[in-house]
């Protein structure tokens, strides 16, 4: 930090302020421990005096410096795990506590700017700080969030339609591996109404960041993003701490007052990391291998989305379902936090059918509050119309359905190209709201009240 320079001969007192502010911002007491072990991913240390979840850096004998987070204590010594490759570590290295490491600076300059989860540039110059924002900080608490009333246009017609979001929800979107999850998150980045869209891709493969940033939200959605990256090569507790970077930088914007669209790809790599963190610092395994605190994270991070008097964060969230199994208890504990999830179905990915969005097992659960008495009850009737579908599909294809004996079920067949036509959409071609609600009424329109 540069010594202030500016002095008024005429006020000398007030011209001191700066003065004393600087000297304010140092701690004068460093605290400092040295390696006595290193385990795996864990280093324990005699020392430094910090608390659970404050960074420090670690000074090892060859002259490299390591950011390290602490995760517990045992025995009266200090754990923590490397935010970076740990080569070069010896016993006896020093351990530094830098207790004002959790902020991240911030700026309008953030905006197309893609950043690690160091909060650090990784695609040119430094970026002009405005100020420093925590990592970590309560959710704001249930009386300051405002009513979510006002929908959040995502120009995806299936989405807009059937199951309409609103600023300062929180959704999940649910699929397994490759049926097109980072893919309609990257057309709603883009093409939605938010002022601004902050991508936390985590635990990502390095081959595919690129394609997302140039591919998927191209130069028109980049303008308006921000994008941390941590990917699956990275130190587990670097994955977490990109999910904060993210956090805080979408609270920034929302504190100017912005709608701010909060894309996380992917929540399941996140637990997966805080995981890893949680079986070296000795939690024990519950289902599936996740440790406890995985279940209270994933809590912190999701609550840090919505309404708010100043702005709104929209969260949305993708959750990898593996081995298609939507019980696992990643999923199930994200769909108990969230205000909706959209399931993204294999088998409509396999017949091309994009976005892949199966909308009978979707939810919106703020629809009734969000759309229109009409829109209502159009989003019923085809609701009605691919339910009836759906349990007849294994006769109408066999051929065994003989026409004309439910008339019901003969109009959901006659308008079923209609309402595939509606849902499927190319991730280059939004829809405006007036243009989705148009094609919703017309589809509604040819089946029975
Ligand atoms: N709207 C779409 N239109 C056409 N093809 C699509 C669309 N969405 C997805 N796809 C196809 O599906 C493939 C996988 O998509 P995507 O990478 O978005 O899936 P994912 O669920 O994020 O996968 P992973 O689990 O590996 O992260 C894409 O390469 C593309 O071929
Ligand atoms: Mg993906």
């Amino acid at each position: 930090m540069a010594l202030p320079t500016v002095l008024n001969h005429a006020e000398p007192r007030a011209s001191l302020a700066p003065f004393r502010d600087f000297v304010n911002s140092f701690d004068p007491v460093v605290s400092c421990g040295t390696v006595t072990e290193l385990i795996g991913l864990l280093i324990e240390s005699s020392g430094p005096s910090a608390a659970i979840g404050d960074f420090c850096t670690i000074h090892t004998q060859g002259g490299r410096v390591i950011r390290a987070q602490v995760v517990g204590f045992r025995n009266g010594n200090v754990l923590s795990m490397p935010l970076e490759e740990a080569d070069g570590l010896s016993l006896g290295d020093a351990v530094i506590a830098r207790p004002g490491a959790a902020t991240v600076p911030v700026g309008p300059g953030l905006l197309g700017r893609v950043i690690d989860g160091f909060g650090v540039p990784m695609d040119g110059p430094p970026i002009e700080a405005a100020e420093f924002c925590p990592l970590y900080r309560p959710p704001e608490g249930p009386l300051q969030r405002a009513h979510i009333e006002q929908p959040l246009v995502t120009g995806i017609r299936a989405i807009d339609g059937l199951l309409p979001c609103g600023k300062g929800q929180r959704i999940g979107i649910f699929g397994g591996s490759g049926v097109g999850k980072s893919t309609l998150i990257g057309a709603m980045a883009r093409q939605s109404e938010a002022d601004v869209s902050v991508i936390a891709l985590i635990g990502e493969r390095n081959r595919e960041v690129r394609g997302f940033i140039e591919h998927e939200l191209g130069a028109e959605g980049m303008k308006k993003s921000v994008v941390v990256v941590a990917t699956s090569d990275r130190p587990a507790a670097l994955r977490v701490r990109a999910c904060f970077v993210a956090l805080a930088i979408a609270e920034y914007f929302r504190d100017q007052g912005k709608n701010v669209l909060l894309v996380m790809d992917s929540v399941t790599r996140l637990a997966m990391a805080q995981r890893e963190i949680g079986l070296a610092a000795g939690e024990p395994p519950s289902q599936k291998g996740y440790t406890p605190s995985v279940f209270q994270l994933l809590p912190k991070v999701c609550e840090r989305a919505g309404n708010f008097n100043k702005g709104s964060i929209t969260g949305f969230f993708t959750v990898l379902v593996e081995g298609d199994d939507f019980n696992e208890p990643i999923c199930d504990a994200v769909r108990a936090i969230l205000d909706g999830h959209i399931i993204l179905s294999r088998e409509l990915g396999a017949a091309g059918h994009f976005p892949a969005i199966q909308i009978l097992d979707s939810v919106s659960r703020l629809q009734s509050k969000l759309a229109t008495p009409a829109q209502k009850e159009h989003s019923r009737k085809i609701r009605e119309a691919l339910a009836a579908y759906r349990q007849a599909q294994d006769l109408i294809q066999l051929g065994a359905y003989a026409s004309g004996s439910n008339p019901r079920l003969d109009a959901s067949i006659r308008a079923r190209e209609d309402m595939m036509r509606f849902l499927r959409q190319d991730s280059n071609e939004p829809s405006n709201l007036a243009h989705t609600l148009d094609a919703l009424g017309k589809v509604a329109a040819t089946l029975p009240a």
